[in-house]
């Protein structure tokens, strides 16, 4: 598949599932003075998800352009050295503005990966956040994953939900924990499953980022509960296309 069929295939996807499909919004933000280029595909939709602006739908579906080369989300020094970032990239994603939640949200994503685009089941594992037993005994009791490739990912990063599976917009603004599926490349590349000393090698590739927004982090590290739950996601479409069309690194 050509990555603009992904794309639209991924659009397309959400549509049929009750999504508006919402354009990219400009790689500069014009109302966000914590942001100085758009860094993933909730950005356009933080007000929504803090309960300050009403939009006519609750969910919505988007392929974004986003440059990480600075700030909370910067890949620029990792950038010539792995097979999987950019500095500037585009992130599928699908979000919930107080609509569905994690059932949903795991089984959206499985569903495509393994039904839409067929990748095989035996290729993925994921990760939930530790302290999340909800998700794990989705992906365990309801998609059936099995238990050997669900892998528990705390605080791993010196601090209070500094972690690989809590997603931080920034400094300040929406959080929560999430829930991530990794493609292993195979074992002809270097690297190891996440929450292992190799885990920042090229072989197990995180795909898709699922984010389970909850709360609206202050300056002060308060973490104070959004108006809703929600859901906001990301899949690189650089990442995707790797795979679909049979390459390891996202540059070939
Ligand atoms: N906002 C989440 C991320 O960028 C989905 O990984």
């Amino acid at each position: 598949m050509k990555s603009a069929e992904i794309r639209s295939a991924f659009l397309e996807y959400f549509r049929e599932n009750g999504h508006e499909v919402v354009p990219s919004s400009s790689l500069v933000p014009h109302d966000d003075p914590t942001l100085l280029f758009a860094n993933a595909g909730m950005n356009q939709f933080k007000e929504t998800f803090l309960g300050r602006e009403q939009r006519t739908y609750r969910r919505a579906t988007s392929s974004q352009k986003c440059v990480r080369a600075g700030g909370k989300h910067n890949d620029l020094e990792n950038v010539g050295y792995t097979a999987r970032h950019h500095t500037f990239f585009e992130m599928l994603g699908n979000f919930s503005f107080g609509d569905y939640f994690k059932h949903d949200a795991i089984r959206f994503a499985w569903t495509f990966l393994t039904e839409k685009l067929q990748l095989p089941i035996e290729l993925l594992c994921v990760t939930v956040y530790e302290s999340d037993g909800e998700a794990y005994n989705i992906w365990l009791n309801e998609i059936g994953v099995a238990a050997e490739n669900i892998i528990r990912i705390g605080d791993n990063k010196g601090a209070p939900y500094a972690s690989d599976n809590f997603w931080q917009m920034g400094d300040t603004g929406p959080c929560g924990p999430c829930t991530e599926i990794f493609y292993d490349h195979g074992d002809h590349i270097w690297g190891g499953r996440p929450g292992t000393p190799e885990e920042d090698g090229d072989r197990f590739i995180e795909i898709w980022n699922i984010v389970f927004m909850q709360y609206n982090r202050q300056l002060d590290g308060v973490m104070k509960p959004l108006p809703k739950p929600s859901v906001d996601t990301g899949m690189g479409l650089e990442r995707i296309s790797a795979i679909m069309q049979g390459g390891h690194s996202n540059y070939d």
